[in-house]
């Protein structure tokens, strides 16, 4: 595991777009793991001014996202598919049929599910995972428990990530309790993995990832297992490592 301190939010996006945009520029057919929430918001920001500045091309990458909200169409501003044409997509060239986010609005939710990773097989596999973190330590909507669901599954989410994900919602009660997330297997199978958190909300689940024992309890510390996982957080994030 590399952990690269920043100070600041700013400079911890800067740093990450540019890992991003390297991934890109060796390989531009590269599938990307995204992730959503307010973390990886300002390394969209930096990618796509450096796409206005035409230092990167999106034209041959793809991107599987990791998880949707059940029940959110893909116009309600809260879910992810929204999320991520408002913040991302939109302002960038990457083809439409490149574009994969899981469908929270299906009646099978199983099939879905199943051939999501069929689709990230087919792809070849994720080049490049982002990841933000729960302050529960979660990754995707893969939640503690005593057990995980490795492969793409339905969740019941947990009530931190409802009450920390109610911020974005007019009540806590309109915060969906289901949501469909990647597995623990997808995420580790990625070739890279990139993590970022910001803020002194994260500080506890970055220690336990970085050297807490790996345990269920916090999915991220199974990060611990994988070869090629880089960290990068700012100084407040940082604060217990
Ligand atoms: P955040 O969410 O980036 O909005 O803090 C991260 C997460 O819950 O995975």
């Amino acid at each position: 595991m590399r952990v690269i301190i920043e100070k600041d939010y700013k400079a911890m996006s800067k740093k990450a777009a540019l890992l991003v945009a390297s991934q890109v520029r060796l390989k531009p057919d590269s599938v990307l793991g995204l992730a959503t929430g307010s973390t990886p918001l300002g390394m969209y920001d930096e990618l796509i001014e450096m796409y206005n500045k035409d230092e990167i091309d999106f034209s041959e990458a793809k991107t599987f996202n990791l998880d949707e909200y059940c029940n959110l169409s893909p116009e309600n501003p809260q879910s992810y598919h929204y999320y991520m044409n408002d913040n991302f997509f939109s302002y960038i060239n990457i083809p439409e049929k490149n574009i994969n986010i899981l469908d929270g609005m299906t009646d099978d939710v199983k099939r879905e599910c199943i051939e999501y990773d069929m689709k990230i097989k087919r792809a070849g596999g994720i080049d490049l995972q982002v990841l933000g973190i729960g302050p529960n330590g979660h990754i995707g909507f893969n939640e503690p428990g005593e057990r995980l669901n490795v492969k793409t599954h339905q969740v019941d989410l947990a009530e931190e990530t409802i009450e920390a994900n109610s911020r974005f919602f007019d009540s806590k009660e309109e915060v969906p309790k289901k949501a469909i997330t990647v597995g623990i297997a997808t995420i580790l199978k990625a070739r890279r993995i990139l993590l970022l958190a910001s803020g002194k909300n994260k500080a506890h689940a970055i220690k336990e990832t970085v050297s807490g024992h790996v345990s269920t309890q916090v999915p991220s510390s199974l990060l611990q297992t994988h070869p090629e996982v880089t960290i990068i957080i700012d100084e407040a994030a940082a604060e217990l490592i």
